[in-house]
């Protein structure tokens, strides 16, 4: 086994806030264990496109800056796959990259997507793989947190609290869609934070008609419907929240459309996403320098682990669910016994027909 000596971290995806503190832990921690970093621009393209794209990062230059707290990812990041026939050729670029740069190990910071394309990159490159989790979507498999959620959740939850006062005003609903793919994650604790009227998502079917009974029997004329993009109403195209839109209208309940869109992905770093990227950066050093390779680390039950990756794709691979009608679910989807479904139920939101 290489001892290690030089490291690379990328960013990769879609970016939210905390891949900067995770950039920032990474420079420190390596500080300590006496290893080189490079900073890897743009996901995988700054080492397979010609020339080179990287940086070597110092505490000097990087941590001493506002990057650490800031959203966006100051190394670049990179959301588009590669499509399945330039993947050899990208895989060779890549291997022909790290070789040039002298890496020993690789720190991912990506969601599932991002783990399998660099797990095949890496393999072939014959390096070292360490992946820590992010997304805004919650998706990802055995792991209680991922880096950004939280300040996506706080984002979402202060776009809502000012929607809701320009709804009071003009005495109508506002259906703000919200990101997360097809999982309600996002949804579901924004929607519980700001006390929403209905959250639809997309693991849960719903019943349109009963959303506008609800509605129509709220003690309020305003108020907010949270729905996730992942939905969909059978019969109908466009954006989810225009489908709803468009059937509340036909009801005769006065309401618009709100889209917070990638502000979602922005935002000052809430201090338990730079908590989490202190945690995962740790767990992930301890992993290098024990020479493990091909794992993720995940946080779950109060502790820092690594999983191996292997392990990770197994466990996402979704399954029908018999537990919630008609939706396709795997365990990092919203469950059935998410605890925050209860809650929001008794709460009085309307969140589907889930069974009995
Ligand atoms: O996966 C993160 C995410 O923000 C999703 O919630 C959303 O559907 C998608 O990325 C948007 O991607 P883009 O930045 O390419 O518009």
């Amino acid at each position: 086994m290489t001892e290690i000596k030089k490291i690379g971290i990328s960013t990769s995806g879609g970016d939210c806030a905390g891949l900067n503190a995770v950039v920032s832990s990474v420079v420190s921690s390596a500080a300590k264990y006496g290893w080189e970093v490079y900073g890897i621009h743009n996901g995988t393209d700054g080492l397979t496109e010609t020339p080179l794209s990287y940086e070597l990062l110092t505490e000097d230059n990087f941590s001493d800056s506002p990057w650490p707290r800031l959203a966006g990812s100051y190394l670049g990041s990179l959301n588009k796959g590669v499509k399945m026939e330039s993947q050899l050729a990208v895989s060779e670029r890549f291997g022909k990259g790290v070789a040039a740069l002298g890496l020993d190990a690789v720190v991912v910071v990506g969601g599932d997507g991002s783990m399998n394309v660099l797990k095949h990159y890496c393999t072939r490159a014959g390096i070292k793989m360490i992946g820590i989790p992010k997304t805004i979507d919650m998706d990802v498999p055995k792991t209680q947190k991922t880096i950004g959620f939280d300040t996506a959740v706080q984002q979402t939850t202060a776009y809502c609290d000012q929607l809701l006062l320009t709804a009071r005003s003009h005495h109508r609903w506002f259906i703000v869609q919200t990101m997360g793919r097809e999982c309600g994650q996002l949804a579901l604790h924004a929607g519980v934070a700001i006390a929403a009227d209905a959250i639809l998502m997309p693991e849960i079917k719903f019943d349109i008609d009963k959303l506008v009974e609800h509605i129509k029997q709220s003690k309020r004329d305003y108020g907010i419907i949270m729905v996730s993009e992942g939905i969909s109403i059978r019969g109908h195209s466009g954006k989810p929240a225009d489908m709803v839109s468009r059937k509340l209208t036909a009801a005769g309940i006065a309401n618009r459309t709100a889209f917070p869109e990638h502000i979602q992905r922005a935002g000052d770093t809430l201090a338990s996403d730079r908590i989490l990227a202190a945690g995962f950066v740790d767990c992930a050093f301890r992993a290098i320098d024990n020479k493990e390779t091909f794992v993720m680390t995940t946080f779950e039950n109060n502790e820092y682990k690594t999983i191996s990756l292997d392990e990770f794709f197994k466990s996402g691979i979704p399954e029908k669910d018999p537990n919630i009608i008609g939706a396709m679910t795997s365990n990092a989807y919203v469950e059935p016994d998410n605890p925050l479904l209860r809650i929001a139920a008794d709460m009085g939101i309307y969140i589907g027909e889930m069974k009995k």
